[in-house]
C-alpha cells in the first residue's frame, strides 16, 4: 500500500469496515425472532462464508444439518426425546423440556453444527474443533453483517452420544451445538454488546 494520503483514508475505511463487521455481530435468541423466511440466497452466503474458514491441512472437517420447515418438527421430537433420556430426573425440568421445540419453531432455520473427525487422525482434534469455530463465526459475522439474528446454542445434550446417533454421526465425530438463525422482530434497535478491555488480557514482552 502506498503512504498517499487516499491511501491512509482508504486503510481508515478498511479499518472501520472490519471493525463494525466485528463488533456488530451479537447474539440474539430465537424468542427476539420473527417468523420471516430466511431467503435461500442469504443463507447460501452464510453456507459458504462458513466454508471459508482456516483449516490445518485442508480436512474442512466442518458439517451442517440444516432444519427447516416442517423438517423442525423431526429435530424438536429428536431433542426433546435426548434432554427426556439423558438428564437425571432431578435435574429434568419441564419448562426446559418445552423450551427446546419453542426454541426450534421461533427460529425459521436451526443448523445443527458438526466436526468431521479425519480417519487418520492427523490433525489434532483440538484444531478440527477450532476450524469448526472458525467457520460458525464467519456464518454469524455474515449474519450480523445483513442485520440477521444468529445465536449459538450448547445445551448439555450435544454432547452426548445420543445426540451422536440422532444425527448420525461417525464415533470420532462431534455435535458442537445448534446455530439459531432469523431475522429479529426489532429491526430498529440492534443490540450492543459489552466486553472488558482488551488490555487486562494482554501481556507483552519488549
Ligand atoms: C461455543 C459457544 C457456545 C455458546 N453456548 C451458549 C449457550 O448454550 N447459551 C447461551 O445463552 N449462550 C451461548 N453462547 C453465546 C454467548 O452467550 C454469547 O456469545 C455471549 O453472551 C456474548 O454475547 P455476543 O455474542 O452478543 O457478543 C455460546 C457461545 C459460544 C462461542
Amino acid at each position: 500500500m502506498s503512504d498517499t494520503p487516499l491511501a491512509i483514508d482508504s486503510l481508515h475505511l478498511r479499518l472501520a469496515a472490519a471493525n463494525g463487521l466485528i463488533r456488530r455481530r451479537r447474539s440474539i435468541k430465537p424468542e427476539q425472532m420473527s417468523d420471516e423466511a430466511v431467503d435461500p440466497m442469504i443463507l447460501g452466503n452464510i453456507l459458504e462464508n462458513a466454508n471459508w474458514a482456516p483449516t490445518h491441512g485442508m480436512t474442512q472437517p466442518w458439517r451442517f444439518k440444516i432444519y427447516e420447515e416442517e423438517g423442525r418438527e423431526r429435530l424438536a421430537e429428536g431433542l426433546q426425546r435426548i434432554y427426556r433420556e439423558t438428564t437425571p430426573k432431578s435435574g429434568f425440568r419441564e419448562d426446559k423440556h418445552d423450551g427446546i421445540r419453542t426454541k426450534i419453531f421461533a427460529s425459521p432455520v436451526v443448523i445443527v453444527i458438526c466436526m468431521a473427525r479425519q480417519e487418520s487422525g492427523v490433525i489434532p482434534e483440538i484444531e478440527e474443533v477450532e476450524a469448526v469455530a472458525c467457520a460458525v463465526q464467519n456464518m454469524h459475522l455474515t449474519a450480523s453483517a445483513v442485520g440477521m439474528a444468529a445465536y449459538w446454542s450448547t445445551p448439555a445434550f450435544v454432547y452426548t452420544e445420543e445426540m451422536k446417533a440422532f444425527l448420525r454421526l461417525n464415533p470420532g465425530d462431534r455435535c458442537l451445538g445448534l446455530f439459531y438463525l432469523g431475522w429479529p422482530k426489532d429491526r430498529e434497535n440492534w443490540p450492543t454488546g459489552t466486553r472488558s478491555p482488551i488490555r487486562e488480557r494482554l501481556e507483552w514482552t519488549e
